[in-house]
């Protein structure tokens, strides 16, 4: 399946894909890991993307659309993939369109996951994440068994740099100026559905998986 997932910063896009990954055993594409990772390595890509992140905007789109293009060409793309947190503008949508055309792979589902602002600032302040393998925690809702310890991979559970408060705050006006439009976009098409994601993490997940497993969203 070719699941592409949406929805504003704290909604729970990773979480989800996170479950979704043991079920359908399709990569998992995330593009702010992939940053996170290029940072953490200090490429030239790393450092240019940390100034975005960093300050809460998003990374230029012919940057953000060139690894994801590189990314899509692996072969394990081919029998399905879990977009997280790309598109995020039209322009990046309309590429994401021609490639998947070239490579004859129609989308499947295309799923938004909603929440208040008021919700998402409360649980970003609080999130926590595996820095070895991206595994997100809460510190009050859902904190690793170990303190600081991933429960998946045992690596260092740490707070990601932009989730301070100013820059949380950035991040949910870009998403509504530049990414929210995507709704639109995606919703003429059919396969577009939206789940309310201030339910219980499993709850969440259990609407995602009926509305993967129906004909229609
Ligand atoms: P990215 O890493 O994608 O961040 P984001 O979109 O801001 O989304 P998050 O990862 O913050 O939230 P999430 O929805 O994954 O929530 P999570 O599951 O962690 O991007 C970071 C940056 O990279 C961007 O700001 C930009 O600079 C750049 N970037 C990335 N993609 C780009 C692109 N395409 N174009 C340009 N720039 C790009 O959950 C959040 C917290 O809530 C966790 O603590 C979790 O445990 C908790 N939680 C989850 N679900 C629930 C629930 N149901 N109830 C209670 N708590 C919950
Ligand atoms: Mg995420
Ligand atoms: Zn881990």
């Amino acid at each position: 399946m070719h699941i592409l997932l949406m929805g504003p910063p704290g909604a729970g896009k990773g979480t989800q894909a996170a479950k979704l990954i043991d079920h359908l055993h399709v990569p998992h594409i995330s593009t702010g890991d992939m940053f996170r990772a290029a940072v953490k390595e200090g490429t030239d890509l790393g450092k240019k993307a940390k100034e975005y992140m960093d300050a809460g905007k998003l990374v230029p789109d012919e940057v953000t659309i060139g690894i994801v293009k590189e990314r899509l060409m692996k072969p394990d793309c081919i029998k399905g993939f879990i977009l997280d947190g790309f598109p995020r503008t039209v322009i990046q949508a309309e590429a994401l369109d021609k490639s998947l055309a070239d490579m004859n792979i129609k989308l499947d589902r295309v799923v938004n996951i909603s929440a208040s602002d008021d919700e998402l600032v409360e649980r970003l302040a609080g999130r926590r994440v595996c820095k070895a393998c991206g595994q997100p925690y809460h510190s009050k809702y859902s904190p690793p068994a170990c303190e600081n310890t991933c429960d998946k991979c045992q690596g260092e559970v740490y707070q990601r740099a932009d989730d301070k408060e100013e820059t949380v705050k950035k991040r949910l006006d870009v998403y509504h100026a530049q990414t929210k439009p995507l709704i639109d976009y995606y919703s003429k098409r059919g396969l577009y559905v939206e789940i309310n994601g201030e339910q219980h993490i499993d709850k969440v997940f259990l609407d995602l998986c009926q509305s993967l497993a129906s004909e229609n969203p």
